[in-house]
């Protein structure tokens, strides 16, 4: 518990500095020679990644700043904010600070080796997307992590393997959600070595569809080794790690002899094996979701995101987040590393400011439809009447909680962390440190709004559990909707033909 004292004067530096650089942010992300810092929508994904303009930016923006992160008086004010941005997109891109566990890179290839079926060649199969600069032949979003926790050469996910995507009209763009990834999937398959390890009637124990599915990769695993490839020893892979997998109560336990061993608990086995691409348990499997039917999310659209506290402090924006909601930008970013790090050492602005100055210059990417300006115009009049009442925030999103009622979305989505209590020690000081961010949303308010609308035409998840397909369907243009219990049903009786066909024009614009 000490440790969290330890750290309150580093996030009160934190809360300081948030307010003291506000010119600093007002400052434009288009540098001195016209160009924005940094490329985030295009053809390739090395255009997108742009690997080589950003590689070093974080150095050059630290040793720009002193040691309180202030910045250094002679340093030019727009290098400083190119390098920040630049820094920004490192982190996102480069840094395992997405507050998942580390995964030991054993382990990892293990999976890669074993189901190639399932995985495909650099995971595409579950959605990760390749990444044609890397030269250790990790897909984009996963990154060389610490060994802090594993004792050994470890991988984690970024910020981008959830939130690069590509577009429907097929360019990538930094903020789109990763519709295809398979998080739960990939959550499931990296457990894998703990069922090799369980003895049979431990097994018979798991919910029944967590056997079939564990029962089926070992089948597969051990067709591919009687074809004659080679076997891996899975018990061995998890005493390598036990550790790690002890902490977070899961995993052998008696060790050295590992009587028994203990997988996830079932509410993170049963909302995995529910995932699908995109639409998946954002807590699992670090700090769970206790209520227990609480519907997978889908991953937000990054675009037009301002989060300043002071528009939270005056009612102009909702708080960010839906599992857990924070006041700001900062806030939220700060939690990612709480969670990478259990700690509060990277709480500075140094690493805050970067990323939360990158998120909020990124732009929607438009929509390469011709539309007609007519409906267009009529459908923002239809919008203005009937949708801006509660979509009025500056991006169309709500800067207000609604109960769920309101659009008949899951009750349990609106506070999905009630009653949380941390299980294991970890998990209790991830929370503890991070309500210390959250301190000005305790007790967690209660309900759901709407996400932005930027960019809404390239999605095919829309609404928080992603249950909507696209403005076709949100609309019912084909009569029904895909999955009939989605939320938001009145867009589908409430609105004429002629207004829906206008309104998705001027969704579109967004
Ligand atoms: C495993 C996939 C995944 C990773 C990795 C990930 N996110 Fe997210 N992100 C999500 C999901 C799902 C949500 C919705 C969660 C919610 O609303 O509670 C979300 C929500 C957000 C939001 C809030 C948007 C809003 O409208 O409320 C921001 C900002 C964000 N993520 C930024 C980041 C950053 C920065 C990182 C890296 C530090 C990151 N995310 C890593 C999946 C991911
Ligand atoms: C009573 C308040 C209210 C009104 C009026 C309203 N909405 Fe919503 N809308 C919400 C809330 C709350 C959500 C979030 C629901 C969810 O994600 O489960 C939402 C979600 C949405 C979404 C999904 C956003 C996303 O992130 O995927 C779209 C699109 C949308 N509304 C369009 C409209 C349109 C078009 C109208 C007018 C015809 C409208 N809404 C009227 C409250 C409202």
């Amino acid at each position: 518990m000490s440790r969290i004292l330890k750290y309150a004067a580093t996030l009160s530096v934190l809360a300081h500095t948030g307010c003291g650089v506000s010119n600093v942010y007002s400052l434009s992300s288009i540098n001195s020679a016209g160009r924005p810092a940094t490329s985030d929508i295009g053809n390739s994904l090395s255009d997108v990644l742009e690997i080589n303009t950003i590689k070093d930016s974080c150095a050059q923006y630290w040793s720009q700043l002193d040691e309180n992160d202030q910045p250094n008086r002679e340093t030019d004010p727009d290098e400083l904010q190119t390098n920040k941005i630049r820094c920004g997109k490192w982190l996102f891109i480069g840094w395992e600070t997405s507050g998942k566990m580390p995964l030991p890179r054993i382990l990892f290839d293990a999976v890669e080796r074993s189901w190639p079926e399932r995985v495909g060649k650099n995971f595409e199969k579950l959605g990760f997307l390749s990444n044609p600069q890397d030269p250790s032949g990790l897909p984009v979003g996963i990154a060389k992590s610490t060994t802090r926790y594993t004792g050994m050469p470890s991988v984690n996910v970024t910020c981008a393997a959830c939130h690069v995507g590509q577009l429907p009209d097929g360019r990538f763009a930094v903020g789109a959600p990763n519709t295809k990834l398979h998080l739960s999937e990939f959550n499931l398959m990296s457990y894998y070595p703990l069922f090799a390890a369980m003895h049979s009637k431990d097994r018979e124990k798991l919910p029944a569809k967590a056997l079939t599915y564990f029962n089926e990769l070992e089948k597969t695993e051990r067709r591919r080794v009687a074809g004659g490839d080679r076997g891996i020893d899975w018990s061995n892979v998890v005493f390598k790690y036990s550790k790690l997998l002890r902490w977070l109560g899961i995993g052998p336990k008696g060790l050295p002899d590992a009587e028994f061993v203990v997988m996830p608990p079932d509410r993170d086995l049963n909302s995995w094996l529910e995932g699908r691409p995109g639409v998946f348990n954002p807590g699992a499997p670090m700090l769970t979701l206790q209520v227990n039917d609480v519907p997978n999310l889908s991953i937000p659209q990054l675009w037009g995101i301002t989060g300043y506290e002071t528009d939270f402090n005056s009612g102009k924006t909702a708080p960010l987040g839906q599992t857990t909601k924070y006041a700001s930008l900062e806030k939220f970013v700060s939690s990612a590393f709480i969670y990478a790090y259990q700690d509060l050492a990277l709480v500075r602005p140094r690493h805050v400011e970067p990323l939360a100055a990158y998120l909020r210059q990124l732009k929607s990417p438009r929509s390469p439809e011709n539309l007609s300006v007519i409906d267009v115009q009529k459908g923002e009049q239809t919008f203005n009447a009937q949708c801006r009442s509660c979509h009025d925030g500056s991006h169309g999103e709500s800067t207000r909680l609604y109960p769920s009622a309101a659009t008949l979305t899951h009750p349990a989505l609106e506070s999905p962390r009630s009653n949380y209590k941390a299980t294991t020690p970890i998990a209790q000081l991830i929370y503890e440190l991070s309500n210390q961010l959250a301190a000005e949303l305790s007790p967690q308010p209660t309900g759901i709004r709407s996400r932005r609308l930027t960019g809404i035409w390239a999605r095919q998840d829309l609404m928080i559990d992603g249950s909507v397909t696209n403005l076709n369907d949100l609309f019912c243009i084909n009569e029904k909707r895909k999955i009939e219990t989605s939320p938001h049903q009145d867009l589908c009786s409430d609105v004429s033909a002629e207004q829906k066909n206008n309104l998705i024009a001027y969704l579109k614009t967004l």
